[in-house]
């Protein structure tokens, strides 16, 4: 670039985009920190809940009714003590290559957002191929991308109380699929190839940063893999993500 001035808008521009991703890196390592101790700090008590309700109900002649009460304490605890693991799960930041099951992934990520998908009254459906071969790639990097894709079409489907499905298949020799279907309001052909790009969003201020769809593709590609989105106004989203099975 010949023309100096230009040449210091074009450099600003970088900064500011470099200065904001580094923010976001910060905020995300600074959750991953905080979600840590809080971890931490819950599993102690929720051990004490679960072992304190498994020796009551050893106890003799307990009432049913009380029975009944301990156990569904007992069941939550434990299932908040699952919770807090898979947020830890989430947090680390260490790289760490390894043989991944899709279809195991995909059963962690829908579990760890249940609860943002019943509190919209989502419907949510799975159809997972079984004969898939394992994948080498960062299980951590692969939660992430199908965690921005799923909780997008669950914000999509906000007020309309929708259906999701995700499904698993190889679609071509050494690749495998994953789709995430949702019939939310569809995306407008004038934004649908926007929406790939870096703070591209239609969210409110201070709801999104039109950063998850910039780093999932970036992540997919890293992998060597592709992402394709098709939707139609009122007739939902689909997004389809390939990834090489590389062995
Ligand atoms: N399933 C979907 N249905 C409808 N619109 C979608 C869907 N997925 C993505 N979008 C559109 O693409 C935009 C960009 O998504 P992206 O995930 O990059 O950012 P965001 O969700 O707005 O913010 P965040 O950084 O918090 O993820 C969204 O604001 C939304 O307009
Ligand atoms: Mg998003």
């Amino acid at each position: 670039m010949k023309n100096p001035a230009a040449r210091h808008n074009v450099d600003a521009i970088i900064t500011t985009d470099l200065l904001r991703q580094l923010a976001y890196n910060e905020k995300m390592a600074e959750l991953g920190k905080i979600s840590a101790g809080v971890v931490h700090e819950l599993n102690s008590p929720l051990s004490v809940i679960i072992s304190a309700a498994q020796m009551i109900m050893r106890e003799e002649g307990v009432p049913k009714a009380v029975q009944e009460m301990i156990s569904r304490i007992s069941s939550e605890a434990q299932r908040l003590s699952h919770l807090t693991k898979s947020l830890l799960n989430f947090s680390s930041h260490e790289e760490s290559i390894s043989d991944v099951d899709l279809n195991l992934t995909v059963d962690f990520v829908l579990n760890f957002l249940n609860y943002e998908a019943a509190r919209r009254g989502i419907v949510v459906l799975k159809q997972l191929d079984y004969t898939l071969p394992v994948i080498r790639l960062d299980a951590n990097l692969l939660k992430q991308i199908l965690l921005n894709i799923i909780m997008n079409a669950l914000q999509a489907m906000e007020e309309s109380g929708g259906k999701l499905l995700v499904e698993t298949s190889s679609c071509e020799a050494d690749t495998v699929c994953f789709t995430v279907a949702d019939n939310g309001p569809g995306i407008p052909a004038e934004t649908i190839s926007q929406i790939f790009n870096r703070y591209f969003t239609t969210k409110k201020p201070g709801e999104g940063t039109g950063l998850g769809l910039f780093v999932t593709k970036n992540l997919v590609e890293n992998m060597g893999g592709g992402i394709a989105v098709t939707s139609r106004i009122g007739g939902g989203t689909t997004f389809t993500v390939t990834l090489p099975v590389c062995h």
